[in-house]
């Protein structure tokens, strides 16, 4: 049997999952190529092009012995008979859909590539999170193939969140794979099974028809991210009568039917997935001709957008409406903690809001500088980027915490509240902080959907 696995995208999901693959199925060849060639150089080098915790270990005892990264795409489509796709799947730009379907176009010309050098029978596999029936349209291109070969379109969606990829990835809550109901359908089928029994229990590893698997992808992010939108709403609530959203939430999560995580009040989501998944969810619903089902989902990317913009109005507010010239500190600007991404990241907004208002920006982050740079790139506004925490704070009126990054616990806020101006602010924006501490420090505290901890009357 061929025992040669082919990844096409060496991004987020395509480099940590086939590391996993290779480490615990030593019996097969994997090989990761992308037709972007620094970020190939990056995977060979000391220097992996993203942070992701425990990834460094388990690709140094993989490459160079079964985990290959290449450019050479043609001839990986060729090597290779199970072949994952997981290009990039934006959000339209342009077009029918824009602003909400999926861009299918790098899917397309994968499905072309592989049509024009494979010699022999293929299983493709969805690995990025598509709208649902797109497996249908993969196979009618793939199909149209006149070399007289059989293209097997299998759904296996990742499920795995940056920070914990390696974690996640290693011991994951399910697999998920969806298959035709046919003859080689069932045998591309097995063939997955194989891989994944490697280091899955057989019991975690679940098989469905390829839409039930499609939507269930869409469907699983758009739940996570209701729950953090309804959270935040009642945020907005908390502030408003006393209530404190850390014990709503806590008193909420005790209910084993609602289960305790992803509770946690924030500026709002971020990262790849999220919001591109509801707008396509939102986009699907209103293909099919179901508007209240689009509004439905479209109100928990709205109340994000909101929970951004309130975040910045209070801002303003307490430092007496007015921000303009003042220095602002920001803690953090990827989307979550221990990622070095920034895609979708609440930071981007609310840092062009916060410049809008000419305020002047230091922004701090351990991985994620980088990337806020470029994200950064066409404002015209006062904006430093800072290693040092306590540069970003040397005369700053307030610091806003964007990302729940662990390291700002360790910072000596005695001296940061010294390096600032007073009064001195600090707007929580991921409940990270001990208020408490800092409100003794000298500090004005605004945490999220809590009381306030002032010393202005
Ligand atoms: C998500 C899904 O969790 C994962 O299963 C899917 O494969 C890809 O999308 P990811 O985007 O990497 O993963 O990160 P996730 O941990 O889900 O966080 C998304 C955003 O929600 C982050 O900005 C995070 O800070 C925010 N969040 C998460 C909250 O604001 N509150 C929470 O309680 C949890
Ligand atoms: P994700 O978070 O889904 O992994 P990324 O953007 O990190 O998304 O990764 C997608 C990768 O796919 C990128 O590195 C991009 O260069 C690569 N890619 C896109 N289209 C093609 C293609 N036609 N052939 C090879 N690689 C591609």
């Amino acid at each position: 049997m061929n025992k040669t696995i082919l990844c096409i995208g060496a991004g987020y999901v395509g480099g940590p999952t086939m590391a996993i693959i290779a480490d615990n199925c030593p019996d097969y060849k994997v090989i990761v190529v992308d037709k972007n060639e620094a970020r190939i150089k990056a995977w060979q080098s000391d220097i992996l092009p993203i942070y992701e915790p425990g990834l460094d270990e388990v690709v140094k005892r993989t490459r160079g012995k079964n985990l290959f990264f290449s450019t050479d795409i043609f001839g990986g489509i060729n090597e290779a008979d199970i072949i994952f796709v997981s290009v990039n799947t934006p959000t339209k730009t342009f077009g029918a859909g824009a602003g909400k379907a999926a861009d299918l176009q790098y899917w397309e010309k994968t499905a072309r590539d592989i049509i024009e050098h494979s010699s022999h029978d293929k299983i493709v596999v969805e690995k990025s999170t598509l709208p649902v029936r797109t497996a249908a349209a993969m196979q009618r291109i793939l199909q149209s193939n006149t070399k007289g070969l059989n293209f097997e379109v299998i759904s296996n969606p990742e499920f795995m969140a940056e920070g914990t990829a390696v974690t996640d990835l290693q011991h994951p809550d399910r697999v998920l794979i969806g298959s035709m109901d046919t003859p080689t359908g069932q045998a591309a089928l097995q063939r997955m099974i194989d891989i994944y029994t490697h280091w899955v229990p057989r019991e975690k590893i679940k098989t469905t028809n390829i839409w039930s698997s499609e939507l269930s992808k869409l469907v699983s992010n758009a739940m996570l991210a209701q729950r953090i939108s309804s959270v935040n709403s009642i945020s907005a609530l908390c502030e408003k009568t006393d209530a404190n959203i850390l014990e709503v939430s806590a008193a909420m999560g005790l209910d084993s039917r609602i289960g305790s995580k992803f509770l946690k009040a924030s500026i709002g989501f971020g990262g790849s997935c999220f919001k591109k998944d509801i707008l396509n969810l939102v986009y699907l619903s209103e293909f099919y001709g179901l508007p209240e089902v689009a509004a439905y989902w479209e109100q928990v990317v709205l109340i994000n957008d909101y929970q951004e913009r309130r975040f910045v109005a209070k801002i303003c507010n307490k430092m007496f409406n007015t921000i303009a010239s003042k220095k602002i500190a920001v803690f953090g600007f990827a989307f979550k903690a221990d990622t070095g991404d920034t895609r979708e990241s609440p930071a981007i907004y609310v840092c062009k809001m916060l410049l809008e208002e000419r305020a002047k920006l230091a922004i701090h982050d351990p991985k994620a500088l980088e990337n806020a740079m470029l994200d950064l790139a066409d404002e015209t506004g006062d904006i430093t980027y800072c290693n040092d925490p306590y540069e970003a704070v040397k005369g700053a009126h307030c610091i806003a915490v964007l990302t729940d990054w662990k390291d700002f616990l360790k910072y000596d806020f005695r001296r940061i509240y010294e390096l600032m101006e007073k009064p001195a602010f600090i707007f929580d924006g991921r409940n990270l902080l001990d208020h408490k501490a800092m409100f003794e420090l000298g500090f004005n505290v605004y945490p999220l959907g809590q009381p306030a901890l002032s010393h202005l009357k």
